[in-house]
């Protein structure tokens, strides 16, 4: 079997959908320049280590550091596994968890799940979800894995502390060490520093790095995203040789045998030169679903930039869309058929779903049921992939098609993978930053600085009432 991904960008070509929306093979050759120039910066920044995200996978000793960690908190019987963090520290643990363990996961009985925890990844601070997950986690059976790079992210230090005063209300103060792992950046002199690492010292946690050179959104090959898998069975190993693989064929400089390079160069192209300002993520199997929430925060925080790496003022960015087959194709495919051509379609492909489900040959008496009598869920999804496929084709609409074999450790990474390169190769196109956010910091700033204004109000008042 043929474990390898398989991205075609022909459907995006001007002999399928005309030269309004389509590249033509002159386009692409020039475009291919392009690249190959940006190909050789990349590598020559790789040699510095300017970016850590590409080498992650090739740190056996972290690798080993995660799995033995994980045995040794399986041992101890955790049924929970309470993921605190936000963005780049939450989205790949969420995509990997869907895609290797299925949907409704949580529902199934521990016998089911290998006597794998079940997991909750905490994203957010709506006070509603969190107090019922609290409330559905005991602390005696729950690990909890703070996660934050930058150590000051305001919803994640909110949540931990509500965590910490609940496992101080449970445990002795050298037992919270059972309950609670600190996932951060690197403690140094030369690296910023994180509130994370007092509290990890604190309890004396078990603690990760997340490498200073790789970047949230990046991070799903680091223990951001590994130790979580090791947790939950995954063959973490295998995560890392699909990304080898990846890495090999992203070592190509020409975008025909760079699949990273054609999603890019595709992406790019038809933005800059078709108007193709949205870029939609349909995968037509529910285990990736959340792989597409995964892109969408990969492509709009790296690529959506108000300056170029000049300074000039450039407002970058394409939209990025998750959508879902076939569930989507009842809700936006008429928009993308009809509505203004201004989108690239990718499209993924699992050709094979794991299970299959035959439609019983049954009410003989509706000749109307033969189409699909004695077919399979699995045909019928097919021919609904074909059927948009061909049908946005029609319309002029360019399509990406992405092909996987099967969803498995080896095939997820090598997609998550093609996609940060990708990712990194658009950032180049476009030539912007990548691999910062200032548009979000500043939110937090900001954020952080209500709450203390809040914070010294109500002293103020408290003062004046005891004056
Ligand atoms: O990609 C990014 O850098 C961001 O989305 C971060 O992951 C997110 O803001 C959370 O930051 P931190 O991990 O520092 O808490």
């Amino acid at each position: 079997m043929n474990q390898n991904i398989n991205i075609d960008i022909s459907l995006c070509h001007a002999n399928k959908i005309s030269s309004n929306h389509g590249f033509i093979d002159e386009e692409l050759e020039s475009l291919n320049r392009q690249i190959k120039e940006y190909h050789n910066e990349i590598i020559q920044e790789r040699k510095v280590k300017k970016y850590g995200f590409f080498e992650l996978y090739k740190d056996k000793g972290t690798i080993e550091k995660i799995k033995n960690a994980a045995a040794e908190f399986l041992n101890h019987g955790i049924e929970n596994l309470v993921i605190l963090g936000i963005g780049g520290s939450a989205l790949g643990t969420t995509a990997l968890n869907t895609a290797l363990n299925g949907p409704y996961y949580n529902l199934l009985s521990r016998e089911q799940r290998n006597g794998f925890p079940r997991l909750f990844v905490m994203d957010n601070i709506d006070p509603t979800t969190f107090k019922r997950v609290m409330g559905l986690c005991p602390p005696e059976k729950t690990l909890y894995n703070a996660i934050s790079k930058s150590g000051e992210t305001a919803e994640t230090i909110c949540q931990l502390l509500i965590v910490l005063k609940e496992l101080e209300n449970y445990f002795s103060p050298e037992k919270i060490k059972e309950h609670l792992v600190i996932t951060t950046s690197p403690k140094g002199e030369n690296t910023p520093k994180s509130l994370l690492h007092p509290i990890a010292e604190k309890y004396s946690t078990v603690q990760f790095e997340i490498p200073i050179n790789v970047g949230g959104r990046f991070s799903v090959f680091s223990p951001v995203s590994l130790f979580p898998a090791s947790l939950l069975g995954f063959d973490i190993e295998a995560l890392s040789e699909g990304c080898a693989e990846m890495d090999t064929e992203c070592s190509n400089s020409s975008i025909e045998n760079n699949p990273a390079y054609q999603f890019a160069g595709v992406h790019y192209f038809l933005d800059k030169n078709k108007g193709k300002k949205i870029s939609v993520m349909m995968p037509y199997s529910d285990r990736l679903k959340d792989i597409a929430g995964w892109y969408c925060q990969l492509w709009a925080e790296s690529l959506g930039k108000k300056d170029d790496i000049d300074g000039n003022k450039i407002f970058n960015g394409q939209t990025p869309v998750k959508a879902l087959g076939a569930t989507d194709q009842h809700s936006q495919i008429q928009l993308y058929r009809e509505g203004p051509n201004d989108k690239i379609i990718n499209m993924i492909l699992v050709k094979n779903l794991g299970e299959v489900l035959t439609v019983p040959e049954i009410l003989d008496e509706i000749p109307e049921l033969e189409y699909i009598r004695g077919q399979s869920m699995n045909d019928l999804l097919y021919a609904e992939f074909q059927g948009t496929k061909d049908a946005l084709t029609l319309s002029q609409r360019p399509v990406v098609l992405i092909q996987m074999e099967k969803v498995s450790e080896y095939t997820v990474a090598q997609l998550l993978y093609m996609l940060e390169v990708a990712t990194a190769m658009a950032g180049k196109l476009y030539r912007v930053n990548a691999f910062n956010q200032p548009g979000v910091e500043e939110g937090k700033r900001i954020a952080r600085r209500l709450m203390l204004e809040k914070k010294q109000n109500s002293v103020q008042k408290c003062a004046t009432i005891h004056l």
